[in-house]
């Protein structure tokens, strides 16, 4: 074992430390082999705490000297610990002098190298592989850092705060003094030392302060840099409109990485970026690249209040600043699209990934609730639930307190605890008091069990329509499975939007019995127990409803809609969400009859006309029709099924998209040609929704020709590829070659990887298109594992190591699961490769594997003995161990 297994921690044993550091200064001698890193802290005991030995952290470092007020003072060292027995009386000076290794850090958690320059990054306990140090979030130190360095191998120094002083040193050497004034925890320190350059931009904000933009990436890069800068002034904009929260910092850093774990850190100051979501060209990046990086950039930026400057008590708070981030740049994102529509489309695209992602997660193996109890390794825990359905939990307190309303709630929390390390229960305390009298400050305690309960909760609706009395009454139940560990579920808070329509499509005004008439057609009604009634009264005919408008609450919702219902949602449901999702209902339902019942799909005219009837609507945006005429996912559809053939899912859904593509050919056709962009690249919405439109377009008339032994549209496929002015549409006509199974893929491919040798973001998209790819006789997964062997593959960078491995396990049903288990043996020796040297990403793909108990024969058999290999290893990290346990637990 490398460590002896972890034990659990948790949440209710936080107590605060028994010590403080109030300041630290640090000097890095940086060498990638052995970098010194010099250490002095003011050490101030806790008033309250008990004293005691003093315990740092530290991991993979080696201490060379400790020093108490100048003298030296005796430590041990224990597991993942540098411990002072006897520290001196009172408050004290603390120095430490310690080396690590960048260049041996596999992990990229600490103080590592990455395309001959030094990187960090330290959440959530990578500090500790810098330096020793209470390194926990509740401890918030002043830092001065001092950079020192070959200044030919190294002539940008970076860290957080201000530059205060720089010069040449002996040997080649140079240095830089930076100072942060912001009291921060360990988790946001940074340092960057590279051969970068920078694109500058000087803003000044309301205020009238000036601050200075950077952007800093490899030289050959900065070309790509504009969309990432324009994203980070529309963010500081943005803040300050939005919720008056102005940048509090003189400089404010983008760094972008080649090699990094994650998507991007919120450094105070200093954030550092995966490549992936920095640059941009239209020649290499896609409209989604594009509008991925616009979020990433203003989840970044929007962490430096919801996050740096109150911050989280413990790592069980994380949702605390994630939650409140992403619904934060969910809604940056909402209000940059511009149109109604475009809002709806971005909506749909965020509840989209939260049923891909956290509704899985919620029913796999890995559920947690919002804020866990427990965790064995925090990294597990930067989940789809923390992150999205947190989001999902400050959007509901929105809905329940008003858009005014919760930005005066902003504003208590941080008139409180600005500056401060917080929890979950400060945050929705502070949003209900300034809204007294509301529906969040009435229902409070039991609103936050949806920070406390795991799972995801089904609320079933059943209407019944009285003509008599002009009646229409609805009857609410929700009910929650148990999860792991957690078999007792409490009701929870569910704000249900809804509205009224007649058959004809009119919007009906909605007057519940003993309340004054209104004209009102949209409303939200709060569900908190386990069943409610609510009778609405003047309802002239039997409605349709609409419930659950704009996903109002994170729950699955089953409410009995036939066909006949769903169609007239489809056509005039006022929310783009609900029409949305009608279409989607309306092809889930013929879905899941062909896979239960195995027998051949067969679309009916109801159907196609309904989707033909969207593809020709002549008002709404082609963003908006394309996200109608994709139906859901093998993922989700699977999510529907108690027992998962994942084969059958394909075959089925195969099945629809290409009766689909044969029965609408002709409106195919007419939207191919009615959707050309032409003009300098734009990635707005409305040019990007013609791109997608087009491009669905052309796989389906390929898809549509390779049934008929037609090539004309792969030929034309093949020429838009080729001649395509930028990567969404060189991209789109390479997929409909692969989606379409054309041999006139193997000629692009080839030619793409020419175009774009040397490019790692490009070559990503390559690899990751040929492992997602729709699976016909095992090809796609061949190839895949043909790939693991091509020169330009590693599983070191773990953009690459995704690229080919999440992509084919996880984004690819089909190809993976096999029934000669070969997809399940790929997948343990790449975990097993990988976690060798870097857990984290090892720990993400062994996740692909969360949902093994749900697979129907043979699949979950072999399933459980792949997970049961990985687990019977006595190496694994922790990451990984803590995943497959609780694999087998199931
Ligand atoms: N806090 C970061 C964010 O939400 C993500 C993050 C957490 C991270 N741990 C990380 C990034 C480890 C890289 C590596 O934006
Ligand atoms: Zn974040």
């Amino acid at each position: 074992m490398r460590e002896g297994i972890a034990q659990a921690v948790r949440r209710a044993d936080y107590a605060a430390p028994a010590y403080w550091i109030r300041s630290v200064e640090l000097t890095f001698d940086l060498d990638p082999v052995r970098t010194i890193v010099a250490s002095r802290m003011a050490i101030v005991r806790n008033a309250a705490g008990a004293g005691g030995p003093l315990r740092l952290h530290g991991e993979d470092l080696e201490p060379l000297r400790v020093l108490a007020n100048g003298q030296s003072v005796s430590f041990r060292s224990e597991a993942g610990e540098l411990v002072i027995d006897n520290p001196p009386e009172g408050d004290f000076t603390l120095e430490i002098r310690n080396t690590c290794s960048p260049e041996k850090n596999t992990q990229l958690s600490g103080l590592y190298t990455s395309g001959g320059g030094f990187f960090t990054q330290c959440e959530a306990e990578g500090f500790r592989r810098i330096t020793y140090f209470l390194d926990r979030p509740d401890v918030m130190a002043v830092y001065t850092v001092t950079l020192r360095a070959s200044k030919s191998r190294y002539p940008v120094l970076l860290s957080n705060g201000n530059l205060v002083e720089q010069g040449d040193l002996d040997n080649g050497r140079h240095f830089a003094k930076w100072h942060d004034p912001f009291p921060k925890p360990s988790y946001l320190f940074a340092l960057v030392a590279a051969n970068l350059v920078a694109r500058e931009q000087h803003i000044r904000t309301r205020s009238g302060k000036n601050h200075l933009l950077q952007v800093w990436v490899r030289r050959g890069d900065l070309d790509k840099t504009e969309h990432a800068m324009n994203s980070l002034i529309a963010s500081v904009v943005w803040d300050e409109a939005r919720f008056k929260l102005p940048l509090d910092l003189d400089r404010f850093m983008i760094v972008a990485v080649g090699d990094f774990n994650m998507g991007a850190m919120e450094n105070k100051g200093l954030n550092i970026f995966n490549t992936k979501y920095v640059l941009a060209h239209p020649a290499t990046a896609t409209d989604d690249d594009y509008a991925g990086i616009e979020s990433v950039v203003g989840h970044e930026y929007f962490h430096n209040w919801t996050g740096n400057r109150i911050t989280c008590r413990d790592w069980f708070q994380l949702s605390l600043k994630e939650g409140l981030t992403v619904f934060r740049d969910q809604e940056f994102s909402q209000d940059m699209s511009g149109s109604a529509t475009a809002r709806a489309v971005k909506r749909i695209a965020d509840v989209h990934s939260l049923r891909e992602m956290q509704f899985p997660e919620d029913a796999g193996t890995m559920a947690h609730p919002v804020r866990p109890d427990a965790y064995v390794e925090i990294n597990n825990f930067y989940t789809a639930t923390v992150y999205e359905k947190g989001a999902e939990v400050v959007r509901m307190m929105q809905t329940l307190v008003g858009r005014d309303g919760f930005a005066k709630g902003m504003s208590l929390y941080f008139e409180r605890h600005d500056g401060q390390a917080v929890t979950c229960d400060d945050f929705a305390q502070a949003i209900a008091d300034a809204n007294p009298g509301s529906e969040l400050a009435r229902t409070l305690p039991q609103f936050k069990r949806w920070y406390a309960q795991a799972g995801t909760p089904r609320v079933t609706a059943r209407g019944r329509y009285d003509a008599p009395t002009r009646t229409y009454t609805l009857a609410l139940d929700q009910h929650c499975q148990p999860t792991h560990g957690q078999a007792e579920k409490q009701p929870y808070v569910i704000p249900v939007a809804m509205g009224l329509l007649s058959r004809d499509g009119q919007p009906m005004a909605l007057r519940l019995e003993d309340e004054p008439p209104t004209t009102a057609t949209e409303r939200v009604l709060v569900l908190e127990e386990a069943r409610s009634f609510y009778t609405f009264v003047d309802v002239d005919s039997e409605p349709v409803p609409s419930l659950l408008r704009h996903f109002s609450a994170p729950v699955t919702l089953v409410d009995g809609l036939h066909d006949a219902d769903l169609l007239v949602l489809l056509a005039h449901d006022p929310d783009a969400f609900n029409r949305w999702e009608a279409g989607q209902r309306l092809a889930l339902n013929r879905l899941l009859a062909a896979v239960r019942s195995d027998a051949p799909l067969q679309l009916d005219a109801a159907f196609t006309g309904a989707m033909r009837e969207v593809l020709r609507h002549p008002t709404l945006d082609a963003a908006f029709k394309t996200l109608v005429l994709t139906p859901p996912s093998e993922t989700y559809i699977a999510e529907q099924l108690e027992s998962v053939d994942p084969q059958r899912v394909h075959a089925a859904r195969e099945a629809m998209v290409l009766q689909l593509a044969q029965a609408l050919h002709a409106d195919w056709e007419w939207a191919w040609d009615a959707h050309q962009v032409g003009g300098p690249y734009s990635p707005a919405p409305e040019p990007a929704g013609r791109r997608a439109l087009a491009n669905l377009a052309l796989a389906m008339l390929c898809l549509d020709a390779t049934a008929r032994g037609d090539v004309l549209w792969q030929g034309r496929a093949y020429q838009r590829f080729k001649d395509a002015a930028n990567m969404t549409d060189r991209e789109g006509a390479l997929w409909a070659l692969l989606a379409s199974h054309s041999e006139m893929a193997d000629l692009a491919l080839p030619r793409f990887h020419d175009l774009f040798r040397g490019d790692a973001l490009v070559i990503d998209k390559w690899f990751a298109l040929q492992a997602s790819a729709p699976e016909r006789d095992g090809r796609v997964f061949a190839r895949a594992k043909a790939l693991l062997k091509h020169p330009d593959f590693t599983l070191h960078n773990p953009n690459r190591a995704r690229s080919l491995v999440r992509s084919l396990c996880g984004d690819n049903p089909a190809a993976f699961h096999r029934a000669d288990a070969a997809g399940y043996v790929f997948w343990s020796e790449r975990v097993i490769e990988l976690d060798a040297f870097n857990p984290q990403l090892a720990s993400r793909i062994a996740r692909v594997m969360d949902r093994w108990a749900q697979l129907a024969e043979p699949y979950r058999s072999a399933a459980r003995e792949a997970i049961a290999r990985v687990a019977a290893r006595t190496d694994l990290s922790n990451d990984v161990r803590e995943v497959v346990t609780r694999a087998l637990e199931t």
